[in-house]
Parts: C-alpha cells; sequence; structure tokens
C-alpha cells in the first residue's frame, strides 16, 4: 500500500521555488551607494519603467554606450520571427524543421533497454529524465557524426514510475509505503535517471539524426563512483564513511548547465543539490546551512528512506549518527556542489569534482577562449537569490599539447563586485586575501572553497538576482551573464547591476575585463531587461516589440557568428499566467551583440523549459533541449489523470523531456 506524500510534507526549501534563498549576509546592496542618486529618483520610486528610466539616466552604461555607430538593423539574424505560443507544441520559423530526439528512456548502452521496462537498472543504459546543458563532440571534425553529451537536472517522480499513475501527486512527488519508507527499486530508477547522457549521434543521408551503438555510449548517474580534485579533496571536510580518507565520493546529481574545456573534455554542474539531504542534527554548520541545508528529517526525495537500507541511499541523511565523520555521512553534501569533469572520449574515465572551482549551485561554466602560454580562465554563476558570479584563473598556463583537468586544481577563485560607475572588480578568495583569514573563520584554502559563499559575503561581493547561465563573445571577449529573475528584491536592495526590484522578468548583464580575460577589474553594462512591452527594454533602451517579449532568461550561448541564444525558463508555477500571462510558453530568441534586435526563433509545449543548447561545427544542426513539458500539471488532476502536456508522442501518453534537433528545409547555417 502506498500513499503519497501530503503537501505538508514537502520539502521547505524546495517548495520556496525552485532555487532557495539561502544567503544572511549583511552585503551592501548597494543600498549605501546609491543613496544620492535614490533621492534623486524618489519621484520615480515604485514603478518599474521609472526603475528602468532612473538608471538610465544616471552613469549606469546601458549597451549603446559600446555599441555607438553600429546599424540598428541585423544582417545577422536572417528568420521570421515568430509569435508567442501556449500550445503544446514545438513551433520554429519558417523554413526551419524541428525533428524530437532521444526523450527520456530511450536506450544508448548495454542490454539497450527498451523504454517500458521500469526496473531501476534499466534506467542505467537509457537516457535520463529532465534534459539540460549539452554539447556536441564532433568524431574527426564531422557535424554528422558524434557524441552528444547532456544533463538530466532531475526527476518527476509522479512521471517515472507506473504505480503513481491515479494519485495525488504534485511534481516533487512520490509513491511511499504507510510507514513512509520507499521502494528501493524506485529509488534506483530515480538515481540513475539523474546525471549525464554520453550517446553517439549521426545523421542519415535523409538527414534524420539516430541513436547509434557505441562502446563510448554511457550513463553517469547519482551513483557513478567519482574522484575529487583539488584544494578540498582529501581534507576532514569529505570524510565520509565510503571514504575515510576524503577523496571518492558517489555520483553527481542536479546537473544544470555545463561547460566544455579548452582540452574537450565536459564539465557538468551540481546546481540545486542541497535538498536530496536530510539532517536532524540541532546545529548544522555553514557548510550546509549557507547551502539551505536545516535540521529536517526529510530529503527532496526521501532516498534515505529506502527500504532496503543500503548504504549508497542512507548517506543522504547527514545526520551525525556514529562516533566520528567516517563512520557516517555528516560529510556527504561537502562532496557536491561542484563542477564535474567527464571525458566523453574514455567510457571507462572516473569523473572528477574539480574543487577548485568553489562550492556553491553552480549553474554552468563558461571558458574564455585559452591562449597559449596564458592562464586558463573560466566563470561561473551560483543561482540563487541574492548569489554571486565567479572567476576562476589559472595558476600554470595553458599548453595546447598537454593541457588537461589538472590545469583546474591549482590557481585563483574570484568573486564578483559590481560597481555603479559600470566599473568591477575581482575579488579574490584566498587564504590572507580580503579578510580571509584564520582569525576571522576562514582556517586555509580549503575551508574557503568548502564554503565559499561565506567567503564571497566576508569579501564583499555584488548580491545578484539568480546567475544562471554565461556566454563569451567570440570576437569581443566580452562576457555575458543571464539575471534570471528575483521576486524578494527590495526597492532599498536595487543597486546599478540589479536595477529593478520585485524583478520577475529578469536581465542581462556584459562585461569587457580590462586587459586579458584573467584581469581583476572590469566594465560592465546591462545587455537587456527581459519583460513585456511595457517594462522590457533592449540594448538601445528601446521598449521590446512582440517579437522580442521574453522573462527569465536562463540559457544562454554565442554561436561562432555572434548570435546571442537566449532560452527562458519562467517556473512551471507561473508560467502562462499573471504577469508571465503575455509570453506562453518558454522560449528561445537571437540576439544581435552590436545592434541589441532581438528575434523569437523557437516556443516549446505546455509546462516545460528551454534549455540546453549545441552545435555542430558546420552550423547546420541545432540541438536544443525542452525540459519538463507537463510540469505543470496539479496534484488533483495529476490524479484524476488530467496532464497539461503529452509531448512529444501526444494523445494519452506520459509527456517526456526530449531534445530538439533543428535544421533548416535549405541546409544553411542555423539562425542565418
Ligand atoms: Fe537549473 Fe538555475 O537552472
Ligand atoms: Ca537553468
Ligand atoms: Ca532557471
Ligand atoms: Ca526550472
Amino acid at each position: 500500500m502506498t500513499q503519497p506524500r501530503q503537501p505538508g510534507q514537502v520539502d521547505p526549501i524546495l517548495a520556496a521555488g525552485d532555487e532557495p534563498a539561502s544567503n544572511p549576509s549583511s552585503n551592501a546592496y548597494f543600498g549605501d551607494i546609491l543613496a544620492a542618486r535614490m533621492n534623486r529618483r524618489t519621484l520615480l520610486r515604485g514603478s518599474l519603467a521609472a526603475a528602468v528610466a532612473g538608471a538610465m539616466c544616471t552613469s549606469l552604461p546601458f549597451g549603446r554606450a559600446l555599441a555607438a555607430g553600429t546599424p540598428s538593423v541585423s544582417s545577422r539574424i536572417g528568420f521570421q520571427a515568430i509569435p508567442v505560443s501556449a500550445a503544446d507544441r514545438v513551433v520554429v520559423p519558417e523554413g526551419y524543421r524541428a525533428q524530437t530526439f532521444i526523450p527520456w528512456g530511450t536506450p544508448i548502452s548495454g542490454p539497450m533497454p527498451a523504454a517500458t521496462a521500469s526496473d531501476g537498472a534499466a534506467q542505467a543504459h537509457q537516457i535520463g529524465s529532465h534534459h539540460d546543458g549539452m554539447h556536441f563532440f564532433p568524431l574527426d571534425g564531422s557535424s554528422r557524426d558524434g557524441l552528444l553529451m547532456l544533463n538530466h537536472e532531475y526527476v518527476e517522480p509522479r512521471l517515472l514510475h507506473a504505480d503513481a499513475q491515479g494519485m495525488a501527486l504534485d511534481s516533487e512527488g512520490f509513491p511511499q509505503h504507510e510507514d513512509g519508507s520507499r521502494d528501493p527499486n524506485q529509488v534506483l530508477k530515480e538515481l540513475n535517471a539523474h546525471g549525464i547522457s554520453v550517446v553517439r549521434v549521426r545523421q542519415g543521408d535523409d538527414g534524420q539524426w539516430q541513436v547509434v551503438e557505441d562502446e563510448r555510449n554511457r550513463r553517469i548517474t547519482g551513483l557513478t563512483p567519482m574522484r575529487l580534485a583539488g584544494p578540498v579533496a582529501g581534507t576532514e571536510h569529505v570524510v565520509t564513511k565510503y571514504s575515510p580518507d576524503g577523496n571518492r565520493i558517489r555520483g553527481t546529481l542536479n546537473n544544470c548547465s555545463n561547460g566544455v574545456t579548452p582540452w574537450n573534455t565536459y564539465l557538468a554542474a551540481e546546481e540545486n543539490w542541497s535538498g536530496y539531504f536530510a539532517n536532524e542534527d540541532t546545529e548544522i554548520d555553514r557548510r550546509q546551512a549557507r547551502y539551505g541545508i536545516q535540521t529536517r528529517s526529510e530529503g527532496r526525495y526521501q532516498w534515505h528512506r529506502a527500504a532496503d537500507g543500503a548504504d549508497e541511499y542512507m548517506r543522504f541523511d547527514a545526520t551525525s549518527r556514529g562516533a566520528s565523520s567516517s563512520e557516517d555521512y555528516r560529510n556527504e553534501p561537502h562532496g557536491f556542489g561542484y563542477m564535474v569533469e567527464i571525458d566523453p572520449f574514455d567510457p571507462q574515465g572516473t569523473p572528477v569534482k574539480r574543487t577548485h572551482l568553489g562550492r556553491f549551485a553552480h549553474e554552468g561554466v563558461i571558458f574564455a577562449p585559452a591562449v597559449e602560454g596564458q592562464p586558463i580562465v573560466c566563470y561561473s554563476g551560483d543561482d540563487a537569490r541574492f548569489e554571486y558570479i565567479y572567476k576562476f584563473v589559472s595558476a600554470r598556463p595553458y599548453q595546447a599539447a598537454s593541457a588537461d583537468g589538472s590545469l583546474l586544481d591549482e590557481g585563483t577563485l574570484y568573486v564578483a563586485k559590481f560597481h555603479e560607475d559600470g566599473s568591477g572588480e575581482w575579488l579574490a578568495l584566498a587564504p590572507g586575501e580580503n579578510g580571509l583569514t584564520p582569525e576571522n573563520g576562514f582556517a586555509d584554502l580549503a575551508d574557503i572553497l568548502v564554503n565559499a559563499r561565506s567567503a564571497a559575503d566576508h569579501a564583499g561581493a555584488t548580491k545578484m538576482d539568480r546567475p544562471e547561465w554565461g556566454a563569451v563573445d567570440p570576437a569581443t571577449g566580452q562576457v555575458y551573464f543571464t539575471l534570471t529573475n528575483n521576486t524578494r528584491r527590495s526597492e532599498e536592495q536595487r543597486d546599478a547591476a540589479n536595477p529593478r526590484a520585485e524583478n520577475h522578468f529578469g536581465h542581462i548583464i556584459r562585461w569587457r575585463e580590462d586587459g586579458t580575460h584573467a584581469a581583476e577589474r572590469f566594465q560592465w553594462e546591462i545587455f537587456l531587461l527581459a519583460g513585456d512591452r511595457e517594462s522590457g527594454r533592449d540594448l538601445n533602451g528601446e521598449p521590446l516589440d512582440e517579437d522580442a517579449i521574453l522573462a527569465s532568461p536562463d540559457g544562454l550561448w554565442i554561436d561562432p557568428d555572434r548570435r546571442v541564444w537566449i532560452q527562458t525558463d519562467i517556473s512551471e508555477s507561473a508560467v502562462n499566467a499573471g504577469v508571465y500571462a503575455p509570453f506562453g510558453n518558454n522560449q528561445m530568441l537571437v540576439a544581435d551583440p552590436d545592434t541589441g534586435e532581438l528575434r523569437r526563433f523557437l516556443t516549446g509545449p505546455v509546462g516545460q523549459e528551454i534549455t540546453g543548447i549545441a552545435m555542430t561545427p558546420d552550423q547546420r544542426t541545432l540541438f536544443v533541449n525542452v525540459q519538463h513539458p507537463g510540469a505543470n500539471t496539479s496534484a488533483a488532476d495529476f490524479a484524476e489523470g488530467r496532464l497539461t502536456s503529452h509531448w512529444p508522442e501526444g494523445g494519452n501518453a506520459i509527456p517526456r523531456s526530449a531534445t530538439l534537433v533543428i535544421t533548416r528545409e535549405d541546409g544553411g547555417i542555423i539562425g542565418a
């Protein structure tokens, strides 16, 4: 007998929205700095449009400053914009095709179990759930044959298990036994549906892409053995019963966006991992509290309540139960929150968590172009309300012939501070820098990195409106970041880089480093204020038209021709209603970085977000992910079998996350 999780049992962290806010620091929101300017704006205060106008008539550089003299009509964007859509289907511009590809459950390895196979072990040979960040690794430079690698951010157990049908479950809900324990086979399936897929894909002569059986096809899951590397590895922070020497950990979770290293490996981000852990200790230290773990007996999916008591499931209980940390899993959460490096070309390779890139809710990572003889530089956002943007600069220079992941194990982690005048600085999170001393509670480098959020608080970084993806312009070197939204920012907490209170719609910021990407200072500006026709503003400060309105920018990528691809993630709890009604379903647009022109390229089905983007080298095939269609189905409707989406199969089918393969009917370059 099973019964649904009661509404009151929902993890309070997750119930608050998809990204928990847990920054208690008193870092300035530029409130003091801006006080004088704010006084001048008093008459305008309270209106979003006025906030924009206010920002623009201060010294805030608003795009055009760097783009003066460029044409206002883009030659970079060649397609006809499509309208917003609330339909349960994918729409692309005229002249384009979208093929649905590798939905959750597609067999890729081992015995190639059919999508209908329901046992947990089969899921380790099938495409996972909730497709997210993605990259195409060409084989021998081919644009028609390669290894596609993609993240699977999380699962909806109600869609994953046949047993869940007919129960009153919300998108986080799952079947459980009367005593609160969980079926081990279901727990196994949920862990195996997380992680990363490596799958060989090839385009046939008919233009359709297909999965190819290959020894490199592989699933990396919430159970795959991994190695810790960098300053946190081998320290007391990560000693567990599984790894008394603190060098190993099982699995990666909540892999959101990704990155690709200059040496052609893949990095998967660990984003909202903290919700998976229970911890009944009465005192929770900052290594967990600052990441949203509170005293609680519940975890997101209650994996620690698997009925078989297997060690790999019990570790999600971080309560101090043994005599020391090598006898329990009090430190297990300290092994999550990293960027995980995986070599797609080495199917036996052990994934490596690169701890020097810091521990937080990594959305993803973006590398600046590598320059021979200079340090490697990469950027990563911490996606939660009022969190930060980070940068890592390697200690050793890049040498193409010998570069590998060890470059990420020595260097300096920085955090961004955005000044009101359009300048900015990178604050080093290193021993002795910016007050990070033992006297102030930061014992050494490992302590700083495992507590990256606390270190950034102490250094005085700028609290941002949920940093999501970054991108680097291949021609100018400018770095872009999406700031998806932050409805909790108050009037007093507004600052130049986060200029809107109750920021429902989000914005995109960009900066130019003062010198190389390793520089410690930069100049920034706002590239786009997302919103409807009233509140949205383009690079020129002009209102967005019907072809360009968008909310909650999240995925971001700049193609080799400098088209800026922007993907949206209005939460399933808010999409198509209230202030978000004008935007329809989540979508993807293209912007011109010089003119600021913005056009809608794709609209997705109901209840999903568009996320993850990859292109073949010839720019003739574009891969894009559709995550969590139907996630806005209420628990009551789910119990009645009424789902908001049946995409992609249609009819009465369970909705599935899947990849879209987009090509042009005339075989041309995508977006041109
Ligand atoms: Fe997984 Fe911040 O999106
Ligand atoms: Ca995202
Ligand atoms: Ca998001
Ligand atoms: Ca989401």
